[in-house]
């Protein structure tokens, strides 16, 4: 974990911005803040830049097709170099605003994440690999597991495991689903920008791991969906040790060219909970099945193998919710721990799993740990 106390640098520019104190340039690019940390744009004045930023939020939201810098730049009444910063922060906070491919110059804010998946490179090497698997930590809710979180990170650690996959909904999200607002929620964590805020604080961070993480419905639907604004992307701007890999879904690429998948699923899980991820399986094009498949949304656990692909529930962070009640889900709140042997061909030849569960009410402990 971070050190007690110590504000880590992404933080401490959101801070600052936040509390409308522009650092100084020295501090700005001090040796120990990360480089890619949202930059204070240097003439935008910091009482201004709130009301400037939600104002260029307005007219991207407002305008349909794409606008030039030169459009929103008369819209908001400063010059294009102001314009241009306002859409570089806007972008750094999360907000979709992509470059119109039709119209080159000219940028659009993206209500709907893109449907293509990325594909990231994982940084690790040899024919045998060892990754953790988390999902669902839905930071700000009521029931998040935030100790059994950290606990298992700690347990990543004494491993020596330095890779982790989170398969989606790192946040609660607002306005997901009826009395969320009033049942759902930790206090104080009522605004998605409250809980980037502190997501980006507490999501385990510990040196030499790095989280490779997908957006989920909860991170990308309701209020945050109705104004493209994507808070897993939000907080991997502020936290180098957490990478951005897609909207719903990202493809991993393991060292021998294999892929291991990450999807956030849709709607109820269904009588069996294999039922959903099967047929995902089954929708596959021939030729294009990854050799592990990792499931988030349903916050169960399982492990089993679906025409010639590894299928693994990924459970999650969250205990028992109104909402899970209602879908009929008891939550299995853990993680897993798979390695892969990896063949000279580009296959997967092996795939051992192992679960690290935790119970409701229980001492969180991790009795695996050596
Ligand atoms: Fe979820």
């Amino acid at each position: 974990m971070a050190s007690d106390g110590e504000v880590s640098p992404p933080t401490l520019h959101y801070w600052a911005r936040k509390n409308g104190i522009a650092l100084s340039h020295g501090v700005a690019n001090g040796s120990s803040l990360a480089d890619d940390a949202p930059a204070v744009a240097p003439d935008l004045p910091a009482d201004d830049q709130h009301p400037l930023l939600e104002r260029a939020r307005e007219v991207l939201a407002r305008t349909k097709k794409a606008v030039s810098i030169e459009f929103l730049a008369d819209a908001l009444d400063v010059s294009p170099k102001r314009a241009r910063e306002a859409v570089d922060i806007l972008r750094q906070d999360g907000f979709r605003i992509v470059d119109d491919s039709g119209a080159p110059g000219s940028i659009r804010l993206e209500k709907l994440p893109p449907a293509t998946p990325t594909v990231t490179r994982l940084a690790l090497a040899g024919d045998e690999v060892t990754v953790g698997i988390v999902s669902d930590t839905h930071l700000g809710s009521r029931e998040e597991a935030l100790p059994e979180l950290l606990a298992v990170y700690e347990e990543f650690e004494a491993r020596g495991i330095d890779t982790v996959l989170h398969a989606g909904d790192l946040t609660a999200g607002i306005g997901i689903y009826r009395g969320q607002q009033a049942n759902g929620l930790a206090h104080g964590m009522g605004t998605y920008n409250a809980q980037v805020d502190y997501a980006t604080e507490v999501y385990p961070q510990i040196d030499g791991i790095i989280t490779y993480m997908i957006a989920g419905n909860h991170d990308i639907e309701g209020e945050a969906g109705r104004v493209g604004f994507d808070p897993v992307q939000a907080v991997c701007h502020r936290r180098k040790d957490i990478i951005y890999c897609g909207a719903y879904h990202g493809s991993l690429e393991l060292p021998n060219g294999a892929h291991a998948t990450m999807v956030h699923g849709r709607g109820g899980g269904g009588y069996a909970i294999s039922y959903k991820p099967q047929r995902y399986v089954e929708s596959l094009p021939p030729g294009r099945k990854p050799a592990l498949l990792i499931f988030g949304h349903w916050h169960v656990s399982g492990f089993f193998r679906h025409r010639q692909v590894t299928c693994l529930l990924a459970g999650c962070f969250e205990w028992q919710t109104d909402l899970l009640v209602r879908l009929g889900l008891q939550p299995d709140v853990g993680a897993w721990i798979v390695t892969l042997r990896l063949g000279d061909d580009g296959s997967v030849v092996g795939i051992k799993p192992e679960w690290l569960g935790f119970y409701a009410g229980r001492k969180v402990e991790m009795p695996m740990a050596a």
